[in-house]
């Protein structure tokens, strides 16, 4: 199990960050860089994954060589801007099954409201990859684990691109098993529980909507 936070320091996860965050950079390079960064969180947050080992033939001999273990792993975005996430990783793990929940935010009380919820069979059986890229109050991120662990999950990571120190707290309350992999823990939630310095709303920022 990877530890309860990982902030993958890597120089080109902080430099497509910072290209990321920049008010300037348009919705296409934006899902662009979402896409590339997901690679690489995708990395470290699969890196404990078990393996077993299968017999193959090389063109020169018969080998035992590994090969992952278990069921398939399950991807489960947070919509709607889980999915840029999403898209990146199963670019990595293609066999993957994908879930999806709808969660949206009360503007006034900051709390998640569910409007959809469709996940893979067999949860329980899988290692569970979240995605969404903003830990902000943590409120969605934390409903949507309380959910999946309804539906049967045990074995649960939590994978955005930024976090605040909020966000992480609160899972960390809601969901001790839950590790939480991130490009960056920024300063604070402002008033609006946007996170700060940030990057803006994400959903908009990838979508062009505003
Ligand atoms: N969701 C976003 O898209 N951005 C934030 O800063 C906080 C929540």
């Amino acid at each position: 199990m990877p530890d309860h936070l990982t902030v993958v320091r890597h120089p080109l996860v902080q430099h497509k960050l910072t290209l990321m965050r920049d008010k300037d950079t348009a919705s296409a390079g934006f899902r662009r860089l979402l896409r590339e960064i997901s690679h690489l969180l995708a990395y470290e947050v699969t890196r404990d994954l078990k393996l077993t080992n299968t017999s193959i033939e090389t063109p020169l001999q018969e080998m035992e060589s590994p090969i992952l273990a278990g069921k398939k792993l399950a991807l489960i975005s947070i919509l709607r801007a889980g999915n840029g996430l999403l898209d990146g990783i199963l670019d990595l793990i293609p066999s993957a099954r994908v879930g999806f929940v709808g969660l949206y935010r009360d503007e006034k009380t900051l709390q998640p409201v569910q409007y959809y919820f469709k996940v893979p069979e067999g949860l329980n059986d899988r290692v569970v990859i979240v995605v969404d890229p903003m830990l902000a109050t943590g409120n969605s991120s934390a409903a949507a684990v309380d959910l999946l662990k309804q539906a049967g999950a045990t074995n649960i990571r939590f994978v955005c691109l930024l976090a605040a120190p909020e966000g992480v707290e609160r899972m960390h309350q809601a969901h001790p098993d839950v590790p939480v992999v991130t490009a960056s823990v920024d300063e604070k939630l402002n008033d609006h529980g946007y996170i700060v310095p940030g990057l803006g709303d994400a959903g908009d920022r990838m979508f062009g909507t505003k």
